[in-house]
């Protein structure tokens, strides 16, 4: 069964997929069972390029990806920023290469809110 809100990768032609509606079956691409990236955090590898670095005021959330800025070069960038809050993604924004690697968003409400992030190389990472 697939994970609702879970970002999936082929491991073999690198199709990567975000679960808008979560079924009973297998995420399946190639031929080959789609793998679930698990959020990293900075607990576990402590890469400072990844985690992202949240700054709330008021309503508006500013979101870094990294204390050092993450590269955004044409194989290696970010491509998602995404407020998540009780596992459920409540604002987005798409990245390519060449932008920064952040992004602004204004909320109702700012409790309990974190920041996902995921790099086209190193995956999913959550502050
Ligand atoms: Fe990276």
């Amino acid at each position: 069964m697939a994970e609702l809100n879970g970002i999936y990768k082929c491991n073999v032609c690198g199709n990567t997929v975000s679960v808008i509606e979560a079924g009973a079956g297998t995420l399946v691409c190639c031929g080959e069972e789609m793998e679930l990236l698990k959020p990293k955090t900075k607990e576990q590898e402590g890469n400072e390029k990844h985690v992202p670095v949240v700054e709330i005021s008021k309503g508006n959330v500013k979101v870094k990806v990294g204390s050092v800025p993450h590269p955004m070069e044409e194989k290696h960038y970010i491509g998602l920023i995404q407020l998540i809050r009780n596992g459920d993604v409540v604002a987005g924004k798409r990245l390519k290469p060449g932008d920064k690697p952040e992004a602004s968003f204004c909320l109702d409400s700012t409790e309990g809110i974190k920041a996902r992030i995921w790099c086209n190389i190193h995956g999913v990472w959550i502050n």
